[in-house]
């Protein structure tokens, strides 16, 4: 019934502004108003990765919500894990408004809200005061302004250690300029010997080994890959995120909607961020998890992410478009793959393709 409210209510939130329906379903997760995920996962949807039990693969996207407002309600409503974040030490508006836009006809959204965060203080006292159930993952970035950025990362890691189930190292949002030059491999050599050298201080003091993944862009020239994920490799990251948002339009008309500048999500990234992360699993052999990440708005979308090499998935434009119920949609059709290939878990299903998707071009 509650289910049916809120599938009724799409039309009504895509009749608002895009921030501001966003702000009401927030508020609506907030107040509890939300449908539960009816029934238990079934067991061949559990991931056991780092020291984490995942009930399913399928988690909700950093950028939804952005503050740690929600993450229980979005645990409750079936996702298998939350990504908070990302979250900046300091408070920062962005950029001005209008800078989200749907592109509803694609199916895709264009944001260029650019890190705009309450800071690192009101979200940890949220993560310190929910009960510690749950995957809630945090995604931590640096402040527009800083003049150190790999300190900010740093912050980011002393101030969540405690109470993130991993963290997730942001250095791939388009709308931060410069950001994503953290990429290149001199740079990212700097921010993950400093980000295990913290870490190592929590490990030696009797803390856990809180995993850390860093999220890369889908914007990485073909030629570029290879070094990058060396460095990721020599430093040990516990997991690749592949993707955040693209700046390039594929599969779009120049048209003054899909040339508003921003980060494409949503449908049109689905062959891209699919076609990088297979590179990218077969770059690492298989040995370092990835999210898979970009486009993905059915069970069928699902199911090529995880063929493709992603351990775990990730999606928010699609549950713009789609509502909650397409995280049912997706454990059944997961759950449909198993067993049309005769498996005993997701995880027998994870790049059983990627060969295939390593071969497809980039800019498709
Ligand atoms: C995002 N995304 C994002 N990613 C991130 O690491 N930190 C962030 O703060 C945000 N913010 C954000 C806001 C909005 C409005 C959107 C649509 C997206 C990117 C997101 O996590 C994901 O990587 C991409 O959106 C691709 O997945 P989907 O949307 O195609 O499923």
């Amino acid at each position: 019934m509650l289910r049916t409210t809120l599938e009724l209510a799409r039309p009504l939130l895509f009749a608002l502004d895009p921030e501001t329906a966003h702000e009401l379903t927030l508020r609506t997760l907030e107040a509890g108003l939300y449908p539960r995920a009816e029934k238990p996962d079934d067991p061949r949807l559990a991931i056991k990765l780092w020291d984490l039990e995942f009930p399913n693969p399928i988690g909700i996207a950093a950028g939804f919500d952005k503050d740690a407002r929600a993450p229980d309600a979005l645990l409750r409503i079936g996702f298998g894990f939350a990504e908070i974040g990302t979250v900046t030490p300091r408070p920062q508006p962005g950029n001005p408004r209008p800078r989200v836009f749907r592109l509803i006809g694609h199916r895709a959204i264009i944001n260029r809200l650019g890190f705009n965060s309450a800071g690192h203080g009101p979200a940890l006292r949220r993560l310190q005061r929910r009960p510690r159930l749950g995957v809630v993952g945090v995604n931590i970035g640096a402040n527009k302004e800083t003049t150190d950025r790999t300190a900010d990362y740093v912050l980011g890691l002393e101030t969540f250690y405690d109470v993130a189930s991993y963290l997730t190292v942001n250095i791939s949002s388009p709308n931060t300029p410069g950001l994503r030059d953290l990429q290149a491999p001199a740079a990212l050599d700097e921010l993950l010997k400093r980000l295990m050298e913290a870490r190592e201080r929590h490990i030696s003091a009797g803390a856990r080994r809180v995993p850390i993944v860093v999220k890369l862009a889908p914007d990485i020239a073909e030629d570029d890959l290879p070094a990058i994920v060396e460095r990721l490799l020599a430093h040990n990251v516990d997991g690749i995120a592949v993707s955040n948002t693209t700046l390039s339009r594929p599969g779009l008309p120049m048209t003054t909607l899909t040339q508003e500048r921003g980060g494409l999500s949503g449908r049109p990234l689905f062959n891209r961020s699919t076609a990088m992360l297979a590179r990218v699993y077969r770059l690492t052999g298989g040995r370092v998890p990835l999210i898979g990440i970009g486009g993905i708005d059915s069970a069928e979308t699902a199911v090529a992410k995880i063929e493709a090499g992603a351990t775990l998935i990730q999606l928010y434009t699609g549950l713009v478009y789609e509502g909650p119920g397409l995280i049912d949609r997706i454990k059944d059709g997961l759950v449909a793959a198993i067993e049309r290939a005769n498996l005993s878990s997701i995880s027998d299903l994870v790049g059983t393709k990627a060969e295939d998707w390593a071969r497809r071009p980039l800019d498709y």
